[in-house]
């Protein structure tokens, strides 16, 4: 399939050079900052659950869920935000769970590896030089290497003990941002086997999973049998031919990453058609509703983490676009809005009592859970958004 053919059909929304001011960067940042600090010492250790319940409060409990590993990076990007060490030894103290996890192989059996493992294990290991750190996200790399990747069909399933069932045999845009933990794991020990199936499942991505228009699918399913394809479909978004919000921005970031790895030019027009289709999307607040079927002013949810992480993914790209060009002042310009937008409608901590750093999140709207609430990763991109726009130094824990 030809790429890099769709047009942004708004360039005056995205061309004006809109930064954020580092006054106004500094306030939310400050604001996130000082609550983390209170919140974390009320959650003690314990985890918040996936997603924030009754009236926007998490219920905390043990590492063992895809969100957990963001919890811990929450911490760790507030303290290379902040300097406070209390952050770095909360993350620290979780050190341990993840020991339980990989051992008890807890929640390991899926596509979300990479979620548990680089934004806490692998961040801790760049942050502290930990060598137990490094030797433990290679032991979850090779595990999620070994079990969750088929061979048959060169792509990571979605679900290894649910692999014999349409359920389990499928592969989703969510694992662009699991594939990094074996990116990593090749650049640490050289072994083949990591990298040719994070390239195969970046290949399978791209052929069945992105549509020709730059929108994606978030499901694709394979035969139980013979893992050969047969359709794409939705489990979160708003119906199959749809495009899910939060998924299509694992893939405005995961592409990014890959390129960073393994340089392959092809995935720039890639990149472009879906951060284009996004954009071509975006409704005026700069808040997406949780499917891109939704554009005007409507009653449906939002989901201000897709905003956060689709623009971690544009600042990632401008590292390496050539600033003159066309798409390095639609990336920065767009991602500055997007965050922009969040700070503005979705950190209001003075009238709303919420737990997480973000509100108007939504896990699910099909299956009704967490409507425009908090999640971990509305926390943790908020901040990893931030340390984006004000240390361009900063190591990526991806
Ligand atoms: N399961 C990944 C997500 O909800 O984004």
């Amino acid at each position: 399939m030809q790429r890099g053919n769709i047009k942004l059909n708004n360039p005056e929304r995205f061309n004006d050079g809109f930064e954020i001011s580092k006054e106004k960067l500094n306030a939310a940042i400050k604001k996130a900052t000082d609550k983390w600090l209170k919140k974390l010492e009320e959650f003690n250790g314990k985890f918040p659950g996936t997603m924030s319940k009754e009236e926007d409060k998490y219920v905390l409990g043990e590492n063992n869920s895809w969100t957990q590993g963001m919890h811990t990076g929450s911490a760790l990007l507030a303290y290379e935000l902040t300097g406070n060490e209390k952050f770095l030894e909360y993350a620290k103290q979780h050190i341990e769970s993840y020991y339980w996890r990989y051992e008890n192989k807890v929640d390991m059996w899926c596509h979300d590896v990479g979620f548990a493992f680089s934004p806490s294990v692998i961040a801790l290991y760049k942050i502290t030089g930990d060598e137990a750190m490094k030797e433990l996200a290679l032991k979850a790399a090779d595990h999620f290497r070994t079990y969750i990747y088929s061979e048959k069909g060169g792509f990571i399933l979605r679900s290894y003990t649910r692999r014999d069932t349409p359920d389990g045999c499928r592969t989703m845009m969510d694992t662009l941002m699991n594939i990094p933990l074996l990116f990593w794991a090749y650049e640490q020990t050289g072994e083949e086997r990591y990298i040719e199936a994070a390239k195969s499942q970046l290949a399978v991505t791209e052929k069945y999973l992105i549509r020709e228009d730059g929108s994606s699918f978030h499901h694709y399913m394979f035969d139980v049998e013979t893992h050969a394809p047969v359709r794409g479909l939705t489990f979160q978004g708003h119906s199959d031919d749809s495009c899910w919000a939060r998924g299509h921005s694992w893939g405005v970031y995961g592409f990014p990453v890959a390129y960073t790895y393994i340089k392959d030019e092809s995935l720039l027009p890639l990149h472009r058609d879906v951060t284009y289709f996004m954009l071509n999307h975006m409704p005026k607040t700069y808040i997406p509703y949780y499917d891109y079927d939704f554009v005007e002013e409507c009653s449906e949810a939002h989901d201000s983490s897709s905003a956060l992480i689709s623009a971690c993914g544009l600042l990632e790209a401008c590292k390496y676009l050539d600033e003159t060009c066309e798409e390095y002042n639609i990336y920065k310009t767009a991602a500055n809005k997007m965050v922009n937008g969040v700070i503005d409608h979705c950190m209001d901590y003075e009238n709303k009592d919420f737990d997480g750093l973000v509100n108007r999140v939504t896990c699910s709207a099909p299956h009704n859970l967490c409507i425009d609430g908090c999640t971990s990763y509305g926390d943790y991109f908020l901040l990893e958004a931030l340390v984006r726009l004000t240390k361009p130094d900063w190591k990526r824990y991806w």
